[in-house]
């Protein structure tokens, strides 16, 4: 056990979902030991306790992970639960820290930014409950790195990470093990395979992109082998460090090629895809790409069709900028409705103390309270389950639900890789005029009420101010604005418009046209295309 005098580097402050940087960051000397020890140092006392380690499979993957096994051992953990191959899906990593009683996990991943040798990396610390760090613990890691002097590190060979079974460390039991099994299990005990099979038999054909990132192996064993999909179900099933040169973000720019099979007359019924960590789902019916904010709560809707949620759900939440369809869905099943900053960690508070059983996010994340994490592959089952049980296509299934509650027209404009000083005075200069907003007629739309979101949680009583810049209209319509947390690269400005339509003949309109003026109020109260000296988004989702 050697002892190894360091440096602060002064940028480990860890963003929305854990600290991201571009692996030539990750690749300096001391920096990805600096950020473990780090966690060590912050987490409580760490002797003799468990700790569950894995990734996503991108390029480091298997370097860093020697490296958290042999900063482990030297700082007295008893033992560590590592992946096969240095693979765990962050929402199988959150699962066995519950199942197997850890002290907590480190899961390596940058979730949906590229990978390879000039892409990203990232390191996320989970606690005991599964869920991923709080603000508190996340702001004690940030303090510790930078004050840090030294670390302690296991000077021996490397662990064989590709074959089960046990080796030591020193004194610490490092055990490999199968990182779909469990997991795997875990989603048999909550959805009726059996009906999802007699779909199947009955002919229900399905296409899942696995975006050559973590999700693979796990979907060749749900789908395939245990819910007996053909093979070739699973599409891009083998995770590889740079992902096969794409992007793994599960939207329609980067899985095209499966939206344009899911609109194809021949195309199968349902298709699904997730992201680099398997935390994301991408969820598209035959003719119809349905919202990770309808899917929520067209999940929320029907949950009773499940048999893990046919006692009744106690509440669901949604991040802020996430359409407040569930809203709808909520008053009228009179559900208690959160709405949180953006990032899970504020949705695990509530999941943990029960009071939630569904939550989700506009960007692609929705979950349970069977694990503290976003959980893709567990939204499709969910979707799937309730496919198969009610007899109805995915179509038919959202335009009743439109019927029934109203259509929330939603889109997410992103200007990516700005200069972060425009971005900041961008969110500045809105700020300053905030106060000068209500009572503003703009054409037929007046602002009733605009703010910076503040956010109280009801189980920790922490308040998490700054998390977003709100402009409320009088007819419920909505234009939010945020800095993203998780860019590696300038800074990201995230604009999200909303407007709900309860007429039926109107639910049937392109999205992009019938926020057609939204979107131009937004650019013209924020001085967006002006500031950021861009004359469109990056990314329309
Ligand atoms: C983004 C998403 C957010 C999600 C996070 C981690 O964060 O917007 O909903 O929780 O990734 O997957 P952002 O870059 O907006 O801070
Ligand atoms: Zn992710």
């Amino acid at each position: 056990m050697q002892t190894i005098i360091t440096k602060p580097f002064a940028d480990q402050n860890p963003g929305t979902s854990g600290l991201r940087k571009k692996v030539k960051v990750f690749e300096m000397p001391h920096y990805a030991e600096n950020f473990i020890q780090s966690i060590f140092d912050s987490t409580g006392k760490i002797e003799g306790k468990r700790l569950i380690v894995g990734g996503d499979g991108r390029f480091l993957n298997r370097q860093i992970i020697q490296k958290v096994l042999k900063i482990a051992a030297a700082n007295g953990f008893g033992d560590a639960m590592v992946g096969r191959g240095g693979i765990l899906s962050t929402p199988a990593a959150s699962h066995l820290i519950r199942k197997y009683r850890a002290h907590g996990g480190i899961i390596l991943s940058a979730s949906h930014n590229p990978g390879g040798s000039d892409g990203d990396f990232g390191i996320k610390y989970n606690i005991a409950n599964g869920a991923p760090a709080p603000e508190k613990i996340t702001q004690d890691i940030y303090a510790c790195s930078q004050k840090i002097s030294h670390y302690r590190i296991a000077d021996t060979d490397d662990v064989d990470l590709d074959h089960l079974g046990k080796q030591m460390i020193g004194d610490m039991k490092i055990k490999i093990v199968d990182p779909v099994h469990d997991y795997a299990n875990l989603m048999e005990e909550l959805f009726d395979f059996e009906a999802i099979r007699r779909a199947i038999t009955g002919g229900f054909r399905f296409r899942f992109d696995a975006m050559h990132a973590v999700t693979g192996p796990y979907a060749h064993e749900i789908f395939e082998q245990r819910l007996g999909f053909p093979a070739g179900t699973v599409v891009k099933g083998q995770p590889l460090p740079d992902f096969g040169h794409q992007h793994p973000d599960p939207n329609l720019v980067h899985v095209k090629e499966l939206y344009d099979l899911l609109m194809a007359d021949d195309g199968p019924d349902f298709g699904a895809a997730s992201d680099g960590d398997g935390d994301r789902n991408l969820i598209i019916g035959k003719g119809i790409f349905i919202t990770p904010s309808d899917s929520l709560a067209i999940l929320a809707a029907n949950a009773h069709l499940i048999k893990e949620y046919q006692a009744g759900i106690a509440g669901v939440a949604r991040s802020m900028p996430t359409s407040t369809a569930v809203d709808r869905v909520a008053a009228k099943h009179k559900f208690f409705l959160y709405e949180t900053p953006t990032g899970w960690k504020f949705f695990s508070n509530l999941l943990d103390a029960g009071i939630v059983t569904l939550c989700g996010e506009e960007s692609f994340g929705t979950g349970s309270d069977h694990v503290l994490e976003k959980d893709g592959l567990w939204a499709i089952l969910m979707w799937l389950n309730i496919l198969a049980v009610s007899g109805k296509n995915a179509l038919d299934i959202v335009r009743q639900h439109w019927r029934e509650y109203g259509r929330n027209y939603y889109s997410r404009h992103d200007y990516e890789e700005v200069d972060a000083r425009a971005a900041r005075k961008m969110m500045e200069d809105l700020h300053a005029r905030l106060g000068s907003l209500p009572g503003m007629e703009i054409g037929s739309l007046k602002i009733e009420k605009a703010d910076d979101f503040a956010y109280h949680d009801p189980v920790d009583y922490s308040v998490s101010s700054n998390q977003g810049i709100r402009i409320l209209f009088k007819d419920g319509a909505r234009i939010v604005f945020r800095l993203s947390g998780t860019g590696t690269q300038g800074a990201t400005v995230r604009v999200y418009m909303e407007r709900y339509e309860a007429d039926p003949d109107l639910q049937e309109q392109d999205t992009q046209k019938a926020l057609e003026k939204l979107i131009t109020i937004a650019d013209e109260i924020a001085h967006l295309k002006l500031l950021l000296n861009r004359r469109k988004p990056t990314m329309i989702t």
